[in-house]
Formats: structure tokens, sequence, C-alpha cells
């Protein structure tokens, strides 16, 4: 193996307590559940320009899979045909029990308050409570007459539960704005939760926080992922935070997936590939 350092080597410091990384359940054992995700020859193309091609992808409860590639290898537009936003040209996408690419009306709302997403900018209301921001997402799969009588106080006390699952119960009253970036990553994390997500999927959630935030960031969602038994799905663009914090890497390199393998048996060298010729990831 190459030596690779590791930001924040102390990512088992980090992780929420009784786990270490040597209670987590192996990528085998893992995969003998049947897949939350399930993607077979997906073909992507915007007009004439193919942005995806023949992709594979299963994603199996409990397991954090980093997903690596270029700038514009195609990683955003894998997460978006996951939830029915890519124009798929061809291949099959089962996520969650629905067929993505052949939805009935009235299925993709279903589809997307089954998927929590986290994406690089947080996308809270910032003038909203944290508590408030939390609540939205409730709102998943709701028609707008729910929302009408307002939020329960069910939905009151869950929402305070998973702020404080995060780290950031005394933050509940607070405007979202008034938070610093890895509060607020959390406060996202907390509401794809509340959506009582079957699969998570993070679109670089960290690349707007600097390391010792990033490690702990990718630690709450490996957490999550360990202890609910939910698929995440994160993409990264530095390597070494892939390498700490997840139990599988699948990599992209111009729309085909060159890598997809156990983190256990992947290195920096490994991973080279994916950036011959392009942009390089950030090393730190
Ligand atoms: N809505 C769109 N219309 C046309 N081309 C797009 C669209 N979205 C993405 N692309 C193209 O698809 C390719 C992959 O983009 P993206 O999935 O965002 O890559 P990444 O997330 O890996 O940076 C890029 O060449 C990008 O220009
Ligand atoms: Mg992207």
């Amino acid at each position: 193996m190459t030596a690779v350092k590791v930001a924040g080597a102390d990512a088992a410091a980090s992780a929420p307590a009784g786990r270490t990384a040597a209670d987590r359940t192996s990528t085998a054992e893992l995969r003998q559940s049947l897949p939350l995700v399930t993607v077979r020859g997906l073909k992507v193309a915007y007009d004439q320009h193919t942005v995806l091609d023949g992709v594979d992808l299963d994603l199996f409860p409990g397991e954090m899979v980093a997903l690596l590639g270029a700038s514009g290898s195609g990683k955003s537009t894998l997460m978006r045909s996951l939830t029915g936003f890519a124009p798929v040209a061809s291949g099959s996408v089962r996520v969650a029990g629905h067929d993505v690419t052949n939805l009935r009306r009235g299925e993709l709302r279903t589809l997307r308050s089954h998927v929590g997403q986290v994406f690089q900018q947080f996308n809270l209301i910032p003038r909203l409570s944290v508590l408030t921001n939390v609540l939205t997402g409730a709102l998943h799969g709701a028609g707008p007459v729910n929302l009408v009588g307002g939020f329960t106080s069910a939905h009151r006390k869950r929402a305070l539960e998973l702020l404080d699952r995060v780290g950031i119960a005394h933050k509940a009253t607070v405007p979202a704005r008034s938070l610093s970036g890895g509060q607020q990553q959390r406060v996202a994390i907390a509401r794809a939760l509340m959506q009582q997500p079957r699969v998570i999927l993070a679109d670089e959630p960290v690349a707007s926080l600097d390391p010792r935030l990033a490690d702990s960031v990718l630690e709450l969602l490996r957490g999550i992922a360990t202890q609910d038994g939910i698929p995440v799905l994160v993409s990264l663009h530095v390597l070494p935070l892939a390498l700490a914090h997840s139990d599988r890497i699948v990599g992209l390199r111009h729309g085909e997936m060159i890598v997809s393998d156990a983190t256990s048996r992947l290195d920096a060298a490994a991973l080279a590939p994916l950036y011959e010729n392009e942009e390089q990831p950030d090393e730190h």
C-alpha cells in the first residue's frame, strides 16, 4: 500500500461512542442484505452529450460509499439520476423499491421522500430557526394541504431528538444563518433524517468545511449509515477523506465507473487513474 497521509487520522476518536473501526460490519456481511439502490447499464445523455455510460452501482444497507471522480466526471448526474432528475437514455435505476426510469405519476414525490439529500451549500432557509429547518424535512411527500395545519408536537419532538443526535440541540431556536458551516451541515443532516430516508445522498457535503469539521461531518454520516442501516452515497474531492471515511469507493472517469472496490483494498495509487490528465484533487 502506498502510504497515504490521512486527514484526521483521529477518525476513530471522533466516531460515535461505542463504535470503533474494528466493530464495523464487514462489507461482505453488509452485502448479504438486499441492495436499496441498484443501477445497471445506466446511460445519461444531455442532447448528444453522453454524461454517464454503462454505470453499474449497488448500495447496501449500512454502508458508506464514497463517489470520486474529477470535476465533470458525472458524480452529481449519477446522484440526480437516483431521484429522477437526469435524462436517462438507457439502463435501469431502482431505489428503495421504485423503478426510477419508469415512475407513474405521483410516484416521483414518494421516491424523493425516501431519499435524504445533503448538499455542499447546506441549502437551509437562513432566516428560519434551526428547528424549523429540520421540521421542513417532514414536508417531503406531504401535499400542500398538509402545510396548513403546521407541524405536530410529535414532529417537534422528533426534530429536537435529531438535533440532539447531531450535537446542536442547544441551537434549536436561533436562525440557521447564525450557525457556522459545520453546524449548518449538521442541521441539513438532521433535516434529511426527518424524512426517515431509506437512502442518503450527499453531494460534496464537506467541500465548504475546513478539514477538522470535514472529518466530524463524515463520521456523523458514517455513524448514521451504520446505526440506522441507511446506505450513504457521498461524493468527495479529497482522496484521504474518502479513504478514511468510507466502506467502499466507486470512481467515475468521463462518465464510466472505472473503480468499485472495498476501501480497505484501495490506496491513492489505485485511485490515481481517476484523475490522470484531469484537474488534480485536493491532497489535504
Ligand atoms: N443540465 C445539464 N445540461 C447539460 N449538460 C450537463 C447538465 N448537467 C451536467 N451536465 C454535464 O454533465 C457532465 C457531468 O457533470 P456533473 O455530473 O455535474 O459532474 P461532477 O459532479 O462530477 O462534477 C459535465 O460535462 C456537465 O457539463
Ligand atoms: Mg458535482
